[in-house]
């Protein structure tokens, strides 16, 4: 093989290996795993892995999720966006009085959001438990 040759192989090889290595770190970035164990204490589920980047390019208004409640003389608020700001802040796993619990926050927000898509005959995401809550391998329980 001629030298030629082989720098442009192994250039070749580099530029594979470069691509591939990009790739996984972006699929890192681009889904987080919702695995909020410090504040469940307990997983009874599998983790959820959410393609936050793919949600957040559907709706690049961030307050659709990211929302964030002032009140003000009695009247609701959000005009500003929580972005960032864990949703355990606000949302404790009991929730008191008439504050929605962290579950239910989840809950309502990611499936209501899909069965209400899925009412209107539109593309949506998984309405059933384990299309969300997905086991990773046989249970052992
Ligand atoms: C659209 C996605 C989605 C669907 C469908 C869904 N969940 Fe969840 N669920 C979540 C997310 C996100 C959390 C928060 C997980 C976390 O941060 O640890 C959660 C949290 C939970 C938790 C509290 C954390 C834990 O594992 O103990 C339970 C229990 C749970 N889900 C059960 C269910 C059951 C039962 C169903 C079906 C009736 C269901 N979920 C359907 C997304 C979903
Ligand atoms: C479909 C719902 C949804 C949309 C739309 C959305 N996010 Fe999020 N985002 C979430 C959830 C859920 C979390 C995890 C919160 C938690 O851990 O409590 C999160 C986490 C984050 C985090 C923390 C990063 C991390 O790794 O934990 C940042 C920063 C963020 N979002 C910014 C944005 C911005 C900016 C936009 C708009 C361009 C946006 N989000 C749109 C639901 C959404
Ligand atoms: C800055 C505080 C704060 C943060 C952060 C926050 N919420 Fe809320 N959320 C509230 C308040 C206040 C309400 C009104 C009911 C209550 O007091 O629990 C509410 C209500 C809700 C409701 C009921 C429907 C509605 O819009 O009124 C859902 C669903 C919800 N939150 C989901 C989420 C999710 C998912 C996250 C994280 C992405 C999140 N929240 C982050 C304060 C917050
Ligand atoms: C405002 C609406 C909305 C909210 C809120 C929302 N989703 Fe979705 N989700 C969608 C739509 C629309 C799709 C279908 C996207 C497609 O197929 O192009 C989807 C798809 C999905 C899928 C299938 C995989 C994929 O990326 O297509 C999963 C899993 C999912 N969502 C999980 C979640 C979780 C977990 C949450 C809450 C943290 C959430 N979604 C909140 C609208 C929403």
């Amino acid at each position: 093989m001629g030298r030629g040759m082989m720098i442009f192989l192994s250039s070749l090889m580099l530029a594979v290996l470069f691509a591939v290595f990009h790739g996984m770190v972006g699929a890192q970035e681009d889904i987080i795993v919702l695995e909020h164990k410090e504040a469940f204490n307990k997983l009874q589920r599998p983790p959820v892995k959410f393609t936050h980047a793919k949600h957040a390019e559907l709706y690049p208004d961030c307050t659709q999720c990211h929302h964030a409640y002032e009140y003000k003389g009695g009247q609701k608020v959000n005009d500003w966006s929580g972005e960032g700001q864990p949703c355990s802040e606000c949302h404790k796993v009991v929730g008191e009085g008439k504050k929605i619990p962290l579950m239910k926050a989840f809950h309502e927000s990611c499936r209501g959001c899909h069965r209400q898509l899925d009412k209107e005959g539109k593309k949506t995401g998984p309405v059933a438990c384990g299309e969300c809550h997905i086991r990773q391998q046989p249970a052992k329980d």
